[in-house]
């Protein structure tokens, strides 16, 4: 994927560390990005998950201040993005595009060739994103989980 110009020439994308924690809930909450701090997304949760090798969690930096956010897993067989957010004041800049790239860029370095997301049915700006980026939409599947807790 080229590079946008209007993408800032000073942002860096960098790994995710767990100090970054408090910083990257404000983000996701001035993001609008809904999210589970008292269940998945808790510090020891996340603290835990970025231990794991299967892990690609970035984030995007603008002059020391994180304004973008990208996690990436995978199970072996697929892998799957989430928590992709932006600051209001920096969309449309090609910021997510290039954080998502840059996961999907390492998830296919470990061997995985199918990346997915999951978005709920209200969230049309993602699903707009996604798109844009190349993902397809099925219409034909649905969501089933089983839950321990609703906060999980
Ligand atoms: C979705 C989100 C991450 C996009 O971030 P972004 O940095 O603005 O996205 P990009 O600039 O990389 O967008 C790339 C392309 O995707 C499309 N796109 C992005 N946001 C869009 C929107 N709100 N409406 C329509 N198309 C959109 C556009 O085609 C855009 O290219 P363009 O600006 O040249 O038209 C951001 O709006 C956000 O943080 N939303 C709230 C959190 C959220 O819902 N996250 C997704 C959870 S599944």
């Amino acid at each position: 994927m080229n590079k946008r110009s209007d993408l800032p020439s000073d942002l860096v994308i960098r790994e995710f560390r767990i100090e970054d924690y408090d910083i990257l809930l404000s983000l996701w909450n001035e993001a609008k990005l809904p999210h589970k701090p008292a269940g998945r997304d808790k510090k020891e949760e996340i603290c835990r998950e970025i231990e794991q090798t299967n892990a690609v969690f970035l984030v995007a930096e603008k002059e020391g201040v994180l304004i973008g956010s990208a996690f990436g897993t995978h199970d072996g067989r697929k892998g799957w993005i989430n928590r992709v957010a932006v600051s209001p004041k920096w969309r449309r800049r090609g910021i997510a595009a290039h954080l998502v790239n840059e996961v999907e860029h390492r998830l296919n370095g470990m061997g995985i060739e199918i990346v997915a997301c999951l978005i709920e049915d209200w969230n049309e700006e993602s699903m707009k994103f996604f798109e844009r980026i190349g993902y397809k939409r099925h219409n034909d599947i649905f969501y089933f989980s089983k839950r321990r807790s609703p906060d999980t």
